[in-house]
Order: structure tokens, then sequence, then C-alpha cells
């Protein structure tokens, strides 16, 4: 959840050159973005990943980090070019499929071209070497995005841009992947990502952890986050392997809220269906001039000592926006909208608001308030999209379409979404559909009301 709200930036213009787009050379070349209104350098055209294998060594002194990436990719049409997301740091080396392929940097595209051709439907796998010292890319909100160094380390969370600091990526949630981390830190350090551990070794001074992420992911979910950490490990009752890794300096603050974390599971598994993933946890790091926290899958990373009510934001998202991804920035609302829902519905059912009541305050505020300045189905820039409408009058139109189904409904309706969508993609005109033929009513002016009409909406 962000929680500075910074002043507002003009988003970078969409008029972007598409590198690529126009190729100089002869033969198909994928495009530099894969099409999204408000980050079209995102992501790449023409294939996708299945796999990546991350090995990274990051010392905290030199802020310096060395860099591995194999990506198993897979063509999806003839490519004699390709493009994938990387800022800051320096390549050293390049292959395609173990030959030495041709690259160039350009802002935030590296551009490769293999010695031979791909064509579609080609597997193929890109090892690129890299090094350097990683710092965020600022997001069109002002807020740091990526890999952030912190006194002890770095706290790393990319939404929406910012994997591209630390790995080349095709950096757009359209494009979901496996995971392997293989990442070493000065012994006395944890390094923590996502999924299972599966190893951990400490050798000259240096310990190694591996992480093993076997669902999809989108790049913005990945972490790699490096800090002095009180480490627990367990399994809760329904299997799932918990790792938390706590600064010290917030341990009193955060291990109340974070122990809570096998009841938030459960409780949020009787709502929402089955937990999408093998593994769970919490990183709580504290860094100051970071101002968010990111629902990192399987693992969210706080930037302090989170309340109870973000860490069930943050665990909601592993449902509605990790496993069920965004296909553009411009639907964010379907993340957020329903992760803050999420945390009106915990607070009514223990004990707290009910989610009419939490409802009723938001929309006394006057229409003159930030809550109405836009519709959170529309942001208009990427500047907006986690602002205030984007996250509470998100919340406000699912809690009217609660009020316009029924609980029977829509309570079966935010099950279907997490069960037809899983480990996918969804869009909101697929909701819509989901919610019109759950319920059979024209939801019609519904949405377009609380999602798409400028103002504060009327209550009919
Ligand atoms: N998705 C995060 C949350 O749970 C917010 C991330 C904010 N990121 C940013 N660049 N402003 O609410
Ligand atoms: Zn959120």
């Amino acid at each position: 959840m962000p929680r500075r709200r910074p002043a507002l930036a003009v988003s970078a213009a969409l008029a972007a050159v598409l590198i690529g787009a126009s190729p100089a050379s002869a033969g198909p070349v994928g495009n530099a973005g894969v099409g999204d209104p408000y980050f079209p350098l995102a992501g790449n055209g023409g294939y996708h990943v299945a796999h990546y294998d991350l090995t990274i060594g990051y010392d905290p002194g030199r802020k310096h980090l060395d860099g591995r990436a194999v990506l198993t990719a897979r063509a999806t049409q003839d490519l004699t070019r390709f493009n994938l997301d990387l800022t800051g740091l320096k390549v050293t080396g390049l292959t395609v499929d173990g030959r030495k392929a041709a690259y160039r940097r350009s802002g935030q595209e590296l551009v490769v071209t293999p010695p031979r051709a791909l064509r579609k439907g080609q597997p193929f796998k890109v090892a690129v070497a890299y090094n350097g010292t990683p710092g965020p890319v600022t997001d069109p909100d002002g807020s740091p995005d990526g890999w952030i160094p912190t006194d002890d380390g770095a706290f790393v969370a990319g939404e929406p841009q910012g994997a591209m600091t630390w790995f080349p990526a095709n950096n757009h949630p359209l494009d979901k992947s496996a995971y392997d981390f293989t990442l070493t830190v000065p012994q006395g350090r944890t390094a923590v990502a996502n999924g299972v551990l599966t190893g951990r070794w400490t050798r000259n001074g240096r310990t190694t952890f591996r992480w093993h992420q076997p669902e999809p992911m989108a790049a913005y979910l990945a972490t790699a986050t490096v800090g002095t950490f009180k480490v627990r490990q367990y399994t809760t009752k329904s299997g799932i392997k918990v790792y938390d890794a706590i600064d010290p300096r917030e341990a009193n603050a955060a291990e109340p809220v974070t122990r809570q974390l096998p009841a938030v599971l459960e409780w949020a598994s009787r709502l929402f269906g089955p937990y999408p993933y093998r593994a769970a946890g919490s990183i709580v790091d504290r860094a100051p001039q970071v101002g968010f926290a990111l629902e990192t899958q399987t693992r969210p990373v706080y930037d302090r000592a989170p309340s109870l009510s973000t860490l069930v934001h943050e665990t909601a998202h592993q449902w509605f926006g990790n496993s069920v991804s965004l296909t553009s920035w411009k639907e964010i609302w379907l993340n957020e909208g329903f992760a803050t829902y999420a945390s009106w519905l915990y607070a009514e059912q223990h004990g707290g608001d009910s989610a009419q009541k939490t409802f009723d305050a938001q929309y006394a505020r006057p229409a003159s308030d930030g809550l109405w300045a836009f519709p959170p189905g529309n942001p208009g820039s990427g500047a907006h999209i986690f602002g205030q409408p984007v996250y509470t009058r998100g919340a406000m139109t699912l809690h009217a379409l609660r009020k316009a189904v029924g609980d029977r409904a829509f309570f079966r309706i935010l099950r279907a979404w997490a069960d037809q969508h899983r480990d996918d993609h969804g869009t909101t005109a697929q909701f819509q559909r989901l919610a019109e033929r759950t319920s059979g009513k024209n939801l019609g002016p519904l949405f377009r009301t609380w999602l798409y009409t400028a103002g504060k909406p009327k209550l009919s």
C-alpha cells in the first residue's frame, strides 16, 4: 500500500519512440513494448519467457551487483531481433542458444540480434552476464521502484517498472514465468526471494541462498531483498512453507502482525478459494525512503512494520494481482480495489467496522475530494495508478456490486474469478461478464458509473 501521496508528475509521453517498431534491418523484429498505454516500452513483443534463472551476487558495502540471467523462452513470431528490458548496469556478455549474439543498449531496451533468426514457436535460451551498481528508477508518481539500496542491503520491489533495474526481463505482467534465484551475499546477511528456500550454504565468508518459484510470476513481483534479518521458518497446518525475514529494528512492532499470517491465509482461503502458492511469508525491511509495501509473490515486502490491515491487503493480492494478473496497467483497480476491499471484509468479519460503514464513511467525502478526482477504471496515466480513487473507489465498486447482486452471488463471483483465472490473467470486461453470468443481472450501468464515469457517483 502506498503511504505517501507524492505530488503528481507528468507521465512519460505516450509518443515514446518504439524502438524496433520500424525495423532498419530486413526481417521481422520484436516490438519494444507490449502495447501498454501507460508504459509503452514495458515488456517486449515476439516471445514468451517460460523461466528465469537468476544468479546474483550483491556486496552491500560496495553496492555492487554481479548478475547472470538465463531466460528460457519461446518465439511467438519469426524474429531476426528482439528486445529485453534492462536499465543501468553493464552487459558484459550475451548469448542466444550458447552462441554469441550482437546487442546494443537504447534507454531501457536491450536490443538483441541472435546469430540465426528464430522461427515462430522455436524455443531458445538467452544468457546475459551483467554487473554494476543498481539503483531504482523513479515512477511517474515519484516513487522509487526496483533495486533500492538500504543501510544494510537492498529493498527490492518492482511495481510497475522496477524489475529491469536488476535483471533483464520481459517486463510486463502479460508475460508470466517460473523463477529460480541463486543469491550470494556477505555472511551474516540474508537474501530473500520468492517461493521456497531450496538451499543455503556459506563459503569464504559469503552465503548463498537458492529460491524456487515454480508458479508463474510477473517480473514486477520478483524480489531479492538483502539485509540483516531475524529469520523464522515454519510450515502451516495446511502445509504452506512460511519464511519470515524481519529487520530486528522493526521486530517488536512487526512480529505480533506477521505471526497472524497463517490465520489470515486461512481466512482468505475460505473467502477466495485455495491459496495459489506453496510458500508464504513476510519481509520487513526498514527502508525510510520507500513509502510503500509490495505484494511480492508469496512473500510481500514491507518498508516498516505493517499494520494488520496492510498485511491483509498484501495477502489478498496473492489471489488478486499475482495469481490473476493484469493485462494492462490501466486496469490496476483489479489489483488495488480488490485488495482494499479484502481488508474491509477482514475488518467486518473480525469485529471491526462493516464494509457498509466503511463505504458510507468514504461516500460522505465531498465531491471536491481527491477520492473523486478520476474514475478508477481509467486513471488516465501511469502517475495515477496508485492513486486513492484506484484503491478506495475501486473497493467501493466491489461494494456496490455486492449490494446489487447479494452476498451469495458476490462471494461466488470472487471465488470463481480467482479459480477461473488462476496463474493467468483477467480483464475488467471478463470480470463484468462473470458477475453478470453469476447474478443473472445486467451490470453495465453499475460498472460504467463506478469505474468509468468522472465525478462522485450518485447512489441508486
Ligand atoms: N501494489 C502496492 C500495494 O500493495 C503499491 C505499490 C506502489 N508502487 C509505487 N511505485 N508507487 O498497494
Ligand atoms: Zn495493493
